[in-house]
């Protein structure tokens, strides 16, 4: 069983972790083991009960709580922090009850209640055992009579094994450079990550890994922790200053405040922390199978090869130019076609049109329809691009509704892109755009939406907010999910986008609507190798959306086609160049390496991913996928630019069944999965090549 009730403990199990936590001598709901799973329950260490560090520092304060609530002689970071009707803005949270809920989704719940005033605090935790993660978030209810205002209400705090010094890895990024990994110490002190951007942004992601600074890709204990929420968000690592380490995560409390009326409960986003003693690599394949079987909607479904026709047409969109590139994509293979940006109502810039869903007269006089009909015809599926949360102040939507937009109204409404945010919390607004998108979706047959964000907010009023102005950045991403929920689950056969200038909505809130995420807008191959490595730190390969484009070729970089198109081959592979310019022997290569990556698919995208050696610290790179029966591996290599002469280092395979024998598709060449894995293979790789080996199991 995953999850055992002792008196006054609390043990929950996955097949390889134990996380346990319990009620200490004084009452406090105190943390006490995470990590390898243990034998018996009775294993697992009892509460802590620290006595006091002279005056300065009360055992509360070196109490390591499950959910600490702001209050008395704590000094460290707290998980809630309210201010009760009478000014009041001190939690003293007591035990009152625990239970397991549940039958096949057995979730633990442990009841906690201001010991004065009527709030009650849930902990929630769910085992997911298969994937070796604790789920864990929190219901707050107002049972009283008068209003409390929430100033923050975290999902959790992880604490980590006491008395260890740790490393933080984690992403940072920007814009056109998304995901880069960083690993540095965590010493006495906050290590704040967040976002203030009202998404999930592309500067830092609600991810952390923590080890002892001697883990690698393949051994060493990690525990690793994310938050599915797409909109502010913010982690918390502390080390005290008595060797207790411990990271929150959770929605962000810059500017966050929330009413809490009478009889109302607020929830959490959940948190998802994971323990391995296996190293990054294994932290990742638990997230990438989680994400895969519990979180996407058509996580066993494959991602079609598409086309997009942004970098090749940008604004500039009609019926003919589309239907051309339509017919020379489906010649090479392609099987969805995604028309971009450009084709709706005066849309020519990007300074007009957002707003208004419906097909520009003159790019598309009978609509859609003939182009979907053509696209068809060829043999593949349609699909869209639309920016939903967008607004142009030309537009007939912003000369209606000139409100709905987010605004002070005494201060300037700063454009970006020339565009404004729709204020997603309004009902009005939600209304609008299920109206508008169902529509699209209903009289059009379009099998995939891209959902594109291409600004951060800024001035973010609420004029007329029925409650607290500052709920905005809440209610604005429960608008989000409900205006995509209703889409999908009115049209549930469409596959969904996620993007936001590239990588700017990475998170498991947003993977639970769309089924694969546009990573960067940067597609030159070799930053977008490394951008791939971040990304694959939390997501899974079906979800890497990877066109290969004319970036490279546009600067006189020196990468083949090949090159490009084993860059994307890693993920789920898609065309985003201006076919039309390219040649017909271009034309037939593409519709090779293609043909190539349609007998790889279900290995990449459904595969258990090694990172063989790192693309963000290396020039010779490598990362290889096993499909889950291990019959077969896809070893991707590159080269980027190395002075000669250049020795090579042997690449070392991972995750073969050791007895069996594979043989190399390319060469005949026949080795047991030690020899691939002990012996391990040279390579000899010019600058800028690139290789990809692809085993099959064969019969010994
Ligand atoms: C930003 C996206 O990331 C691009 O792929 C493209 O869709 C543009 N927006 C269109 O405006």
């Amino acid at each position: 069983m995953a999850i055992h009730l002792l008196p006054n403990r609390w043990i929950l199990e996955t097949r390889n972790s134990g996380y346990a936590f319990g009620l200490n001598d004084a009452g406090l709901l105190a943390h006490s083991y995470w990590g390898q799973r243990l034998a018996y329950a009775s294993d697992y260490p009892a509460p802590p009960s620290p006595a006091m560090w002279a005056a300065f520092n009360g055992p509360a304060h070196l109490t390591p709580e499950e959910y600490p609530g702001y209050g008395g002689t704590k000094y460290i970071e707290p998980c809630l922090k309210v201010t009760f009707a009478d000014g009041v803005r001190d939690v003293v949270l007591k035990f009152i009850a625990a239970e397991a809920a549940g039958q096949d989704d057995m979730q633990l719940q442990v009841h906690l209640e201001d010991e004065h005033y009527p709030l009650r605090v849930t902990l929630h935790y769910r085992a997911h055992e298969a994937y070796d993660l604790i789920e864990r978030w929190v219901s707050i209810q107002n049972k009283g009579h008068e209003p409390v205002t929430l100033e923050r209400v975290w999902s959790a705090q992880w604490h980590l094994p006491y008395g260890d010094h740790y490393w933080l890895t984690h992403l940072t990024g920007r814009w056109l450079d998304e995901m880069h990994l960083r690993h540095e110490p965590l010493v006495q002190g906050v290590k704040v990550l967040e976002s203030r951007r009202l998404t999930t942004s592309h500067h830092h992601s609600p991810w952390f890994a923590v080890d002892d600074g001697t883990a690698d890709e393949d051994q060493g204990a990690v525990w690793y922790g994310t938050l599915a929420w797409s909109g502010n968000w913010k982690t918390a690592a502390e080390v005290t200053d008595f060797m207790s380490t411990r990271v929150n995560i959770g929605i962000n409390d810059f500017d966050f405040a929330w009413t809490l009326k009478a009889g109302e409960t607020f929830v959490t986003p959940a948190s998802f922390g994971g323990y391995t003693s296996a190293g990054f690599g294994a932290a990742s394949r638990a997230l990438h199978d989680f994400i895969r079987e519990r979180i996407l909607p058509n996580g066993d479904r494959p991602r079609k090869i598409l086309y997009n026709s942004w970098e090749a047409t940008y604004f500039d969109v009609d019926e003919p130019s589309q239907i051309q590139l339509a017919q020379i994509a489906a010649q090479m293979g392609v099987e969805l076609f995604v028309m971009d940006d450009g084709w709706f109502h005066r849309r020519n810039l990007d300074n007009a049109g957002l707003g208004d869903w419906w097909p520009d007269a003159a790019k598309f006089p009978h609509g859609l329809k003939p182009l979907i009909e053509a696209v068809n015809r060829l043999g593949m599926d349609f699909g869209l691009w639309i920016e939903p949360e967008m607004v142009n102040p030309d537009s007939e939507l912003y000369r209606l509704h000139p409100d709905w937009v987010i605004h002070f109204p005494t201060r300037a409404r700063t454009e970006a892109r020339g565009q404004l945010i729709l204020n997603l919390a309004r009902r009005e607004v939600q209304d609008y755009l299920i109206a508008q998108l169902d529509r699209l979706l209903t009289e059009n047959a379009i099998s995939f939406i891209k959902w594109d964000m291409n600004r951060n907010v800024s001035e973010p009023g609420w004029a007329d907010a029925p409650g607290d102005p500052r709920e905005l950045w809440v209610r604005y991403v429960y608008g989000l999910y409900h205006v995509w929920e209703t889409l999908r689950q009115r049209h549930p056969h469409v596959i969904w986008q996620s993007c936001s200038g590239g990588g700017g909505r990475a998170d498991l809130g947003i993977l639970r609507l769309a089924d694969q995420i546009w990573v960067s807008d940067n597609t030159y191959s070799t930053s977008r190798l490394s951008i791939q490595e971040g990304f694959s730190s939390i997501f899974p390969a079906n979800t890497m959306e990877a066109w290969v484009t004319d970036a490279d070729p546009q600067i006189g970089s020196p990468e083949s086609l090949r090159f490009r198109f084993h860059v994307s081959m890693c993920g789920a592979l898609g065309i985003g160049g201006h076919l039309i310019r390219w040649s017909e022997a271009e034309r037939a290569e593409a519709a090779s390496l293609i043909a190539q990556y349609k007998t790889i698919r279900h290995v990449v995208q459904s595969g258990d991913l090694y990172r063989l050696r790192s693309a963000q610290k290396h020039a010779l790179s490598a990362l290889q996928y096993v499909s889950k029966d291990r019959s077969e591996s896809v070893v991707f290599c590159f080269r980027t630019m190395m002075p000669q002469p250049a020795q090579l280092p042997r690449l070392y395979l991972r995750g073969l069944e050791p007895a069996a024998c594979y043989q190399d598709a390319a060469t005949g060449e026949t080795r047991s999965g030690s020899a691939w894995m002990h012996v391990g293979l040279e390579l000899t790789l010019g600058n800028f090549d690139s290789q990809i080996i692809h085993l099959r199991r064969t019969e010994n």
